[in-house]
């Protein structure tokens, strides 16, 4: 039997993508920055369908790709580049969209891999309670990819990354068998954590087919606020101190003038408190009740603070969310951004954020930054526009830079294809050695999303230059 024979059987017919035309749209990233060829695009139904996918495509020894929402930022959900006949199988999570009944005794549902974060989230609302990971991209971005990716966004400080959501996880092997811990037990401690390895763990391993996830309390009433300071130093001093004084700060992000000024354009708004600052700090507080008079007053005693604006109602709230939430989209409507998404120590932000211009400018001279970011994590999103084509003379620089910080050259985005050869400037050798057995006892074979995180082994020294940890 031919392989297209055997998805069939294991899917039906409808759901195996052989026409080239109906295949394109999985082949590119969101970003249109990375694209590769596929063999087929196969749309399993449940983990029993995924287990004989992946079966099948053991047999005939050709590799997979999973793919969630397709809104990965560093091409881990699309296929390499290659010549179309080594070309991989795409496999969509898309239609493993079930929910169960929230459990209010423990806290936790159950949700297929290809449920979006905003599916779930307003399931968990619909039970008074809450999900405690959001992001910007929630409307397509599934739970399985999240998982996957071990996404972050914007409650991190609040709540964890999503790792720290993971109860439990179904997940198919490379050669058919599944793993199920469903269960949601509270405490567990019966050997190695195999559902929070696979959390982080982009494709390589296995793939995620259903989650167990926590849910959090639902906190009603929020306040927001856009606060202009001099500079990152003083945003990061404001964080501090506003922390002190509210025990429900429930985000932090950073942006600078020209991101704001990016995106007031994108929206058509004149950018807020424009000219005022160096930096600025959205700041989100929950609480009940309403946090607004408490944020006013803690505002009112930060020396930091130049100027502020803070919502009074939902649609201001919405307002200032956006001009944070549309940085991504407003980048990406002037160019194709090369994306790097690092942190460093919160201590030595302010450092990053001051040398990072001069570290681009020395290779990239025409280049265009845009910064902002996840100022409780020192997270940092560096977007590189007008750099040469591959963008490779950018990434070095900047990514060396966060190493001699002792930062990591991966914050929340996933180390992907796109970081692969620079893994060793935030990992030891011992620590990829470790992670390269890991790979061979799930996959011997090689054949999930082959060459994102680890590097090809003849990969490995590409930055001969850099000091590595
Ligand atoms: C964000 O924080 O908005 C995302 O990580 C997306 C991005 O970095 O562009
Ligand atoms: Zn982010």
């Amino acid at each position: 039997m031919t392989l297209e024979a055997a998805l069939r059987t294991a899917v039906g017919s409808e759901h195996v993508l052989l026409d080239r035309d109906l295949r394109a749209s999985y082949e590119t990233d969101w970003t249109g920055r990375f694209t590769g060829p596929s063999r087929a695009v196969v749309r399993p139904a449940g983990t029993a369908q995924v287990a004989r996918v992946l079966a099948a495509c053991a047999d005939a020894r050709v590799a997979v790709v999973v793919q969630g929402g397709r809104t990965g930022l560093v091409g881990g959900s699309v296929p390499p580049p290659g010549p179309p006949e080594n070309a991989p199988v795409v496999l969509l999570t898309t239609r493993m969209t079930e929910l169960t009944d929230v459990s209010q005794v423990t806290r936790q549902v159950t949700a297929g891999a290809g449920v979006t974060l905003a599916a779930l989230t307003g399931h968990a609302r619909a039970a008074g309670l809450d999900f405690g990971v959001d992001l910007a991209a929630r409307d397509s971005a599934t739970v399985g990819g999240m998982v996957a990716t071990n996404a972050g966004g914007i409650r991190v400080l609040r709540h964890g990354s999503m790792r720290d959501q993971v109860a439990g996880v179904e997940a198919a092997l490379v050669d058919g068998r599944i793993i199920s811990r469903l269960d949601g037990l509270a405490k567990d401690n019966t050997g190695y954590d195999i559902s929070h390895l696979l959390a982080g763990s982009e494709g390589t391993l296995a793939v995620l087919t259903r989650l167990r996830l926590r849910l959090v309390p639902a906190e009603r009433e929020r306040a927001v606020a856009l606060i202009a300071v001099r500079g990152t130093a003083e945003a990061v001093e404001l964080l501090a101190a506003l922390r002190a004084q509210l025990p429900g700060v429930s985000a932090a992000e950073l942006c600078f003038p020209a991101g704001l000024a990016l995106v007031a354009k994108v929206i058509g708004a004149r950018a807020p408190l424009e000219g005022t600052g160096g930096a600025y700090v959205l700041v989100e507080i929950a609480g009940e009740p309403d946090p607004v008079d408490d944020l006013l007053a803690a505002l009112e005693r930060c020396e930091q603070v130049l100027d502020a604006i803070v919502a009074s109602s939902a649609a201001d709230r919405a307002q200032l969310w956006a001009l944070r939430e549309r940085h991504t989209e407003a980048i990406n409507s002037v160019g194709v951004p090369v994306k790097l998404d690092v942190s460093v120590p919160l201590a030595r932000l302010a450092e990053l954020v001051d040398r990072l211009p001069d570290a681009v400018a020395t290779v990239e001279p025409a280049a265009r930054l845009v910064l902002f970011g996840h100022l409780a994590e020192a997270n940092l999103h560096v977007n590189v526009l007008r750099a040469d084509d591959d963008g490779e003379a950018a990434t070095v620089a900047v990514l060396s830079l966060v190493s001699s910080l002792g930062g990591s050259i991966s914050s929340e985005h996933g180390i992907g294809r796109a970081k692969a050869r620079w893994l060793d400037l935030s990992r030891s050798q011992a620590e990829i050695e470790v992670m390269r057995s890991i790979k061979a006892a799930f996959d011997p074979l090689g054949l999930l999303n082959p060459g994102v995180i680890l590097p090809a082994e003849d990969a490995g020294a590409s930055v001969q230059t850099l000091s590595r940890r």
